[in-house]
């Protein structure tokens, strides 16, 4: 039988860079919330058997969408952090040898050719989309001057989503958030631990809508966009 594979969406930030009078995957493009974009290209997916959405706690915009109660969707409360909210959504989880793919919903134009090329991953030290930097990157210090500049032929950003076995990634969040450890992706809980997950090159348009002038970049993908 074909392993399970399970959604986590984390959906519970506030969205503090956009500006904007709601949390930003509420935000509408092409007549859709951002979260509707992002579920609608997970749900439609063949290989993905269930969503796990964590949403903030009394969320009122929810119950706007038409999409709800959904049979695929499980909703759980999020955390103070994206780490907290995604362990959250992996307790709701009872196959322990389930895979889950982690996917921000704020990241609306993700498309199934880079989505089968991360499942295609069946290696316990798990996968993540990324791209290589294409910029030049500087280090600097407090004041904002030049202290270097880095080597980036070795310097990949790090999207999502990102691909890795329940129960590993489960321990790595508890671990890490015990720890105190700063944890921006679910890859970096899983480096705290030892692991050394793949990097899958995707596409440079699977933005993260996060400044208000991402919404027209985020809207001309989508516009363009077929799956
Ligand atoms: N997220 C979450 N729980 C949190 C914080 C973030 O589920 N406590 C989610 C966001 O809803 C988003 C994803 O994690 O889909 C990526 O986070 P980010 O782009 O940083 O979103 P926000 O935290 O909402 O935005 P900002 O950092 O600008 O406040
Ligand atoms: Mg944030």
């Amino acid at each position: 039988m074909s392993r399970e594979i399970i959604a986590v969406i984390p959906a519970a930030g506030v969205g503090s860079r956009m500006q904007a009078n709601k949390p930003k995957q509420y935000l509408k493009i092409l007549d859709k919330t951002i979260l509707e974009h992002t579920l609608s290209v997970i749900l439609s997916h063949p290989a993905i058997n269930h969503v796990i959405l964590a949403v903030g706690k009394n969320d009122p915009y929810l119950s706007e969408m038409t999409l709800f109660p959904h049979q695929n969707i499980t909703l759980v409360e999020g955390g103070e952090t994206r780490a907290e909210s995604v362990l959250n959504g992996l307790n709701a989880i009872k196959n322990d040898y389930a895979w889950v793919l982690v996917h921000d919903a704020a990241r609306p134009c993700l498309t199934h050719q880079d989505l089968n090329k991360l499942l295609q991953i069946d290696d316990e030290q798990g996968a993540i989309l990324a791209i290589p930097a294409v910029d030049t990157i500087k280090r600097a210090n407090e004041q904002q001057d030049i202290i270097k500049t880095e080597d980036r032929t070795e310097l990949w950003l790090a999207q999502t989503p990102q691909f890795f076995r329940c129960d590993l990634l489960r321990n790595a969040l508890e671990q890490g958030l015990s720890q105190g450890a700063n944890i921006t992706d679910e890859a970096s809980a899983m480096e705290l631990a030892g692991f050394q997950p793949h990097l899958v090159a995707g596409r440079s348009d699977n933005i993260k809508v996060t400044r208000p002038e991402d919404l027209a970049l985020a809207e001309f993908y989508l516009t363009r966009k077929t799956l």
